[in-house]
């Protein structure tokens, strides 16, 4: 993808890693950017002084009718983000109820499958272009601290390859991130080195450009695929270590 030609949209841009998409998106050139958040009052700063390249959006991912409306503004996005997500740090038994799960996986999974199902179309008919889903290394193993988040995000990874695959005859790039700790407020209680949430950004749009599909952007994420790869049952038991409450 030509970055100068790409019409984004960020879902999640009014912090941590989506705001640092919008930035690092901006910083390369990018022809236009739809911001997407629940909040527009939440964008104003992040717009203020790019409002011909950078457009607010209204739009919860859970919510049918707002995707729909946000696509029927949006009918030039050639790449899709879908950076919004919730993270609640429980587990699956010692939580109180299943209502942060479901919510985890309303917003990370049903919310990027909805956003998927929308957009496709359009990006076919702006000649392919691109979708990177926020997975996360949780995708790729159970962290019992937070298992129903762990659990939505093996689902993103699971969609991603799905759509990779259904996508590839209309020329769409599809790229999967899985990254470790990142220093937002997600991750704010999370006792850990964290990465900036620009790192993140670059490292997809690197991989944008070089059509490279999965992206592990950070030490950890790295570290931990490594293992996987080599010796899954060990990570497991290792990560297994960090219990919830
Ligand atoms: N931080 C990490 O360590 C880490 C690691 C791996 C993967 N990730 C993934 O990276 C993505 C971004 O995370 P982050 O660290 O930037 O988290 P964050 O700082 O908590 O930001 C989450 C963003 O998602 C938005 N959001 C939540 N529910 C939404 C909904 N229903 N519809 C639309 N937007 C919604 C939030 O909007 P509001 O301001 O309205 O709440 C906010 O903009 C997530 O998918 C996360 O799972 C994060």
């Amino acid at each position: 993808m030509q970055i100068e030609k790409t019409v984004a949209l960020v879902t999640g841009a009014n912090r941590g890693i989506g705001k640092a998409f919008v930035e690092t998106l901006r910083n390369a050139g990018v022809k236009k950017i739809y911001a997407a958040a629940r909040d527009v009052a939440s964008l104003a700063e992040l717009t203020a002084g790019d409002s011909g390249r950078t457009v607010a959006l209204e739009l919860d991912v859970t919510d049918a009718k707002q995707v729909r409306a946000a696509a029927k503004q949006a009918q030039d996005v050639t790449l899709l983000v879908n950076n919004a997500g919730v993270a609640f740090f429980r587990g699956f038994i010692s939580a109180d109820d299943i209502e942060g799960a479901r919510r985890e996986m309303d917003v990370n999974y049903f919310g990027t499958l909805e956003m998927s199902r929308v957009f496709a179309p359009i990006l076919k008919s702006n000649g392919g272009g691109a979708v990177i889903n926020l997975a996360s290394i949780a995708s790729h193993v159970n962290f019992p601290i937070l298992g129903p988040y762990s659990a939505s995000k093996a689902a993103v990874h699971s969609l991603t390859q799905g759509i990779r695959a259904e996508l590839s005859s209309q020329g769409t790039q599809v790229i999967g991130v899985y990254p470790g700790p990142v220093d937002t407020d997600m991750a704010k209680d999370f006792d850990a080195p964290k990465v900036p949430p620009a790192q993140i950004a670059e490292a997809a749009l690197k991989a944008l450009a070089e059509g490279t599909e999965d992206v592990y952007p950070d030490p950890m994420a790295v570290e931990l695929h490594g293992n996987l790869l080599h010796d899954p049952k060990a990570v497991e038991k290792h990560v297994g270590e960090m219990r919830p409450e």
